[in-house]
């Protein structure tokens, strides 16, 4: 009886320690599987990725990845890594990602919308690269946000309002890229200088408050 108790406790607690493993593996891989994915669409002449090795447990050991002690990916910096390809709408599944900068590389393509669901995110650094179509709405949806640098690429059409609901915004950058439409002005962006918009050539600043008139010249002499 007692040895019974003891078999059955004991082949408990191995099926524990297995569901336990089996569950880090699955959450580990997960993310590995995500980066992995962003892997295979970049073009990586300087084997930067090297160390991105799918057999390992967690990306957590990959260069250029950082994890927190739950082995969960809160940084990817891989800014200025002579990178060409695309992002991926898998890099949306980074829950804990904090920071993702990617700046100086030569990424085309567009943002996914997945970015969105990156909710832990204080810095977005996609600046210097070859990014596409539009500032996707759902960017909103990232509500600790304080630094938004998107410039220096190809991107399209207005402003998303969304992006004015970010309190937590502190920097933001969006100039030299093909944007249009009015500039918000409202929320956060009541902050933001023209320095944030500039070398857009078809966007349109909110109406600037005109200055008062000159007054007259004093005469030259009295
Ligand atoms: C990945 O790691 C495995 C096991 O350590 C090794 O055999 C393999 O060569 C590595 N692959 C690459 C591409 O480095
Ligand atoms: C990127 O390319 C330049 C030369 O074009 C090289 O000097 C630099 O070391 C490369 N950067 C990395 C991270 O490999
Ligand atoms: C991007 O590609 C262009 C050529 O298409 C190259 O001249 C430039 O050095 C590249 N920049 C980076 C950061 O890789
Ligand atoms: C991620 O974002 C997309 C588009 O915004 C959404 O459809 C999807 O349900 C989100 N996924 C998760 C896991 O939140
Ligand atoms: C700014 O104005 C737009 C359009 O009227 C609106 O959709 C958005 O929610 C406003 N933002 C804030 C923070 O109120």
């Amino acid at each position: 009886m007692g040895r019974i108790h003891s078999l059955s406790s004991t082949s408990a607690l191995l099926w524990f320690v297995l569901v336990l493993y089996n569950i880090s593996d699955v959450y580990g891989n997960a993310e590995g599987d995500a980066l992995y994915a962003f892997k295979k669409h970049l073009h990586d002449p300087y084997d930067v990725l090297q160390s991105w090795n799918r057999t390992l447990v967690n990306p957590c050991t990959w260069f250029h990845v950082t994890c927190n002690n739950e082995n969960s990916v809160v940084r990817v910096d891989l800014g200025s890594a002579n990178l060409t390809g695309q992002l991926v709408s898998q890099l949306g599944q980074l829950v804990n990602l904090q920071y993702l900068e990617l700046y100086d590389n030569n990424i085309s393509g567009k943002i996914p919308i997945q970015l969105g669901n990156l909710t832990n995110l204080v810095s977005l650094d996609l600046y210097q690269n070859k990014l596409g179509g539009h500032i996707p709405e759902t960017l909103g949806k990232l509500q600790k946000l304080r630094v938004l640098r998107l410039n220096s690429n190809a991107l399209t059409r207005t402003i998303p309002y969304s992006l004015t609901t970010i309190t937590t915004l502190q920097v933001l950058d969006l100039s030299s890229n093909r944007l249009s439409g009015y500039v918000p002005n409202n929320g956060s962006f009541s902050r933001f200088t023209p320095i944030s918009f500039a070398n857009n050539p078809k966007l349109i600043l909110p109406a600037v408050v005109p200055l008062a008139p000159a007054p007259a010249p004093a005469p030259m002499n009295s």
